[in-house]
């Protein structure tokens, strides 16, 4: 699960590799595009969406389908044309449901400023959870390639959209409840603990380690992940997150992210606000000591480990001899407790005094899990990569829990240009995620864990929410096809 790269290797990575063609690299850096970004929109929900009023003032591409259809995601790239110093482009585009009892319609607007940030008004009747009529959502500007997506998923009076409550899963507790955590979506985030650099190893920089831009109170809330990848390292006498590797001849390379033990603090300063949520603490198995060599934690330092994760509160008890996965997910919150849980790899059994599921820890043997990372810096390749990986793992909505890592990874290359961090390149990766990804999704085929960089505004969740809304519970009609209604009733 190397995906560092380095400040220190781009001066040899340059001379190495001549190949790379800067200008070819550079493509759309162009600062023509610096206003620019992707636009997506999902409609799930069994109405038509017709378009209504439209309006462009200086912004090109603003090219609206004249309907969208149940199921359908739509994407466009919005241009500003009109220098680079005037503010005041401006493009907006109306949707009217078509079926609904009441009028309900929404408006997309690319605002004007400075970046233009895209916004959607809900007009005339639509309400959505958390959302009052008339309310407006900010999804924001994310330069292209990247973009911003808005959904709107359930019918008249149950409908879910961008800017869902906090305590998404006890609010959706009623729909989702009775569904096994294998047959579920959550969001999850890639080093949790990455939103911050303390201290470099090696010639680590920020630019090349750190994951995430919120920290992790605010992927929790807003962000609403509920599975945190958490790679624990010690480093004089206490752990922390690190994202490094070992680069062969310079040693390990990466940068000290937050503790492990203020990311227990803010674990259960959340769950204390927020009761009644369920939250998997994923401890990485590459755990390693920095003081010494980097070598694995041994028994005594992984007992340490183990001790340390039992300041968590809330952890529920669990048997060690069931699959939890198959339980519902109101067997975990169900009385409107919040549940947690420590995962970690079954290889590590063997060490340290293992808490054991009394204690709310679980393995990959009661807790089975896989997933796979493309290591693609191209998003097309990840994208085709992910896909492919998700259908032939998830041959039927049952089957074992699977991770999909939506992330582009840095190679090499990539790093020759120092403005290529971690979190810019995945930029793409959250404009596919409501076009490419909606569209590949069925009732049957999608993944129970959706791993993203850069988590930011709730995106990712409200996503993950229309996931578990439509194809799990089933409950926005057929989706053109996406699913089977027989099997929903
Ligand atoms: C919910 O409450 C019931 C009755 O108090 C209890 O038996 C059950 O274990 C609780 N479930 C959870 C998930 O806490
Ligand atoms: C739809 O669901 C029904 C009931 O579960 C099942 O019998 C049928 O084979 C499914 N159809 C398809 C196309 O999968």
């Amino acid at each position: 699960m190397v995906r560092l790269s380095l400040a220190a290797l781009a001066i040899s990575a340059l001379a190495v590799l001549g190949a790379v063609n800067p200008l070819e690299h550079r493509g759309n850096k162009d600062p023509l595009h610096d206003e620019d970004t992707y636009i997506g929109v999902i409609n799930a929900t069994p109405y038509r969406w017709a378009r209504g009023y439209i309006n462009r003032y200086q912004v090109s591409g603003w090219v609206w389908p004249e309907y969208i259809d149940p199921g359908e995601s739509f994407q466009l790239l919005a241009e500003r044309r009109n220098g680079f110093f005037s503010q005041d482009s401006a493009a907006e585009v109306d949707y009217h449901l078509e079926g609904t009892s009441k009028p309900m319609s929404f408006q997309v607007q690319y605002r004007k400023g400075y970046p233009h940030k895209v916004w959607v008004a809900f007009k005339e009747e639509l309400e959505t959870m958390n959302n009052r009529k008339g309310s407006q959502h900010k999804l924001g500007f994310l330069r292209m390639p990247g973009g911003v997506g808005f959904v709107l998923a359930g019918t008249e009076g149950h409908f879910i959209s961008n800017d869902p409550p906090i305590t998404w899963m006890r609010d959706t507790l009623p729909d989702i409840g009775h569904i096994p955590l294998r047959e579920l979506s959550l969001p999850r985030s890639h080093h949790a603990g990455m939103w911050k650099g303390v201290a470099p190893i090696g010639a680590g920089c920020t630019s090349n380690t750190l994951t995430q831009d919120d920290d992790l109170y605010n992927q929790l809330g807003n962000g609403g992940i509920r599975v945190l990848d958490v790679r624990a390292t010690k480093w004089h006498g206490h752990f922390r997150e690190s994202h490094a590797s070992e680069v062969k001849g310079l040693g390990w390379q990466g940068m000290f992210g937050a503790g492990v033990h203020e990311m227990i603090d803010i674990v259960n300063d959340f769950t204390a606000e927020y009761p009644g949520e369920l939250i998997i603490f994923d401890i990485h198995e590459e755990a390693r000591n920095a003081d010494d060599r980097f070598d694995k934690l041994d028994e005594l330092e992984t007992a340490e480990l183990y001790e340390l994760l039992q300041l968590l509160n809330h952890r529920i008890s669990v048997p060690d001899n069931e699959d939890l996965t198959k339980w519902p997910l109101e067997r975990f919150i169900g009385n409107g407790t919040t549940a947690v849980l420590v995962h970690i790899k079954k290889s590590w059994l063997p060490l340290g005094g293992f808490p054991g599921g009394e204690e709310g820890f679980v393995s990959n043997k009661n807790f089975p899990f896989w997933g796979r990372w493309s290591d693609k810096n191209h998003v097309d390749e990840m994208i085709a990569d992910q896909l492919e990986q998700l259908r032939s793992h998830q041959t039927h909505r049952n089957s074992k829990v699977w991770n999909t890592e939506w992330t582009i990874t840095q190679h090499t290359e990539d790093i020759i240009w120092p403005d290529e961090s971690i979190m810019k390149m995945n930029w793409p990766a959250w404009r596919s995620l409501y076009h490419e990804f909606w569209d590949a999704l069925t009732d049957e085929v999608y993944p129970n864990w959706l791993t993203m960089d850069k988590v930011h505004h709730n995106q990712q969740k409200a996503l993950v929410m229309a996931i578990n809304h439509c194809l799990a519970a089933r409950k926005c009609g057929s989706l053109g096809g996406k699913v089977n209604m027989t099997a929903a009733e």
